[in-house]
């Protein structure tokens, strides 16, 4: 699809689209390896290089990316006050657009798919689809065989809403045990409600798994990364 010059540069990072005007009326831009000081110049964007100051555009339609998610980081686009998912992104991943597929709580931790993609993300989140997705857990009291059970029948939430049967392995026993909880829907503060009925508290809540797509344990918190395609083909399934 062909479209302006400047338009495709704003489109490709965070520059608005004055700016990219402005760079291309400077001369920092080329096309094909030609200074192009035209911004309306049409382009087709997979057959032409791009260059801002020398440095090739390299042209993504939509961009995926894997966070590993620190607590105390808000779960949305941009807030006024508390640091954002997108605000962790380092300028190199930074995007116009860009926002998280699904959220986690302020203080849960892992995986977070952003993206600026929104029928994928429709898609990935889309109640019907049932994506699987898994966390670790750590609980404040004892689970037992009848906590287990219970996930399996279905958790009725406090307020009366029916969860779809969820997987609740014990993973370490003990006062302050270890579980991963499979759900395959998105409820706010889901699994810490379903804890809730059972009587337990969440002290500690990481994803680490959102169909067969695992989170990269070389992520450190806080550190995204690009998807590959075959790790996105790894979400649906
Ligand atoms: N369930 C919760 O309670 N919190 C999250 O962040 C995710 C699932």
């Amino acid at each position: 699809m062909s479209q302006r010059l400047d338009k495709f540069i704003a489109s490709q990072g965070t520059l608005s689209r004055s700016d990219a005007t402005r760079l291309v009326r400077r001369g920092r831009v080329t096309v094909n390896g030609a200074v192009c000081r035209d911004a309306a110049f049409k382009i087709e964007e997979a057959d032409v290089v791009v260059a801002v100051d020398g440095t090739p555009i390299v042209y993504q339609k939509f961009v995926y990316l894997m966070m590993n998610k620190p607590a105390g980081i808000l779960c949305v686009s941009r807030d006024p006050k508390v640091k954002t998912v997108v605000d962790l992104l380092p300028p190199e991943q930074q995007r116009k657009g860009l926002f998280p597929a699904g959220r986690l709580d302020k203080d849960t931790v892992g995986l977070v798919i952003l993206t600026d993609d929104g029928d994928f993300a429709h898609r990935m989140l889309a109640p019907k689809k049932a994506v699987a997705k898994c966390y670790h857990v750590r609980l404040d009291g004892p689970l037992s065989d009848e906590d287990v059970a219970a996930f399996r029948e279905g958790i009725v939430l406090a307020d009366g809403t029916l969860c779809r049967p969820a997987s609740l392995k014990i993973l370490e026993d003990g006062n302050e045990p270890l579980a991963e909880v499979v759900i395959t829907e998105g409820r706010y503060h889901q699994i810490k409600r379903m804890f809730g009925v059972r009587d337990r508290g969440v002290n500690w809540l990481k994803r680490v798994s959102i169909g067969r797509l695992q989170l990269d344990t070389r992520l450190k918190e806080g550190e995204s990364r690009y998807l590959t395609a075959d790790e996105l083909s790894k979400l649906f399934v």
